[in-house]
């Protein structure tokens, strides 16, 4: 199992100020973090970020959304990344996500989750190197 995941902490989760409570649960998790940046997805990044999700019909609603304010995008690091995320931020919705995970504690709704996990190690790795150069990774 790999050692990295990327995650990004949502629009939404910024603009409600848990920034810092969330960085706080992800290190007390254990996760290290190898890269970190405070920025914001024009609608060409976004679109190319979620180009999976092209032909759902929530596509233009989660654009429209990751793109409206600014984002922290983080690649993590440890032993079964992917998986130990995921669990850390639970359920895609929040009213299905367990108690004590950062969706639960932080989410809005489905669309407006607070948090990213990549899915897979394969992905894990393709979504850092979209937002990562190598010299940014230490
Ligand atoms: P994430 O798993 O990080 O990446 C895909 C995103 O699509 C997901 O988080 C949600 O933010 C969003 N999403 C998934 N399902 C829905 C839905 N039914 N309605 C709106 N947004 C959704």
């Amino acid at each position: 199992t790999g050692n990295r995941t990327f995650t990004m902490i949502k629009p939404d989760a910024v603009e409600n100020g848990h920034i810092g409570a969330i960085l706080e649960k992800i290190t007390a998790a254990g996760f290290k973090i190898v890269a970190m940046k405070y920025t914001q997805l024009s609608l060409r990044d976004a679109k190319a970020f979620y180009a999976v999700h092209s032909e759902r019909p929530f596509f233009g609603e989660l654009v429209e959304f990751m793109t409206r304010g600014p984002i922290v995008a983080a690649i993590l690091e440890k032993d079964n990344a992917v998986e130990d995320f995921r669990a850390l931020i639970g359920a895609t919705n929040p009213a299905e996500a367990a108690e004590g995970t950062i969706r639960k504690l932080f989410a809005t709704s489905i669309g407006e989750n607070a948090v990213h996990g990549s899915d897979s190690d394969e992905n894990a790795a393709i979504e850092g190197s979209f937002h990562f150069a190598g010299r940014e990774v230490y």
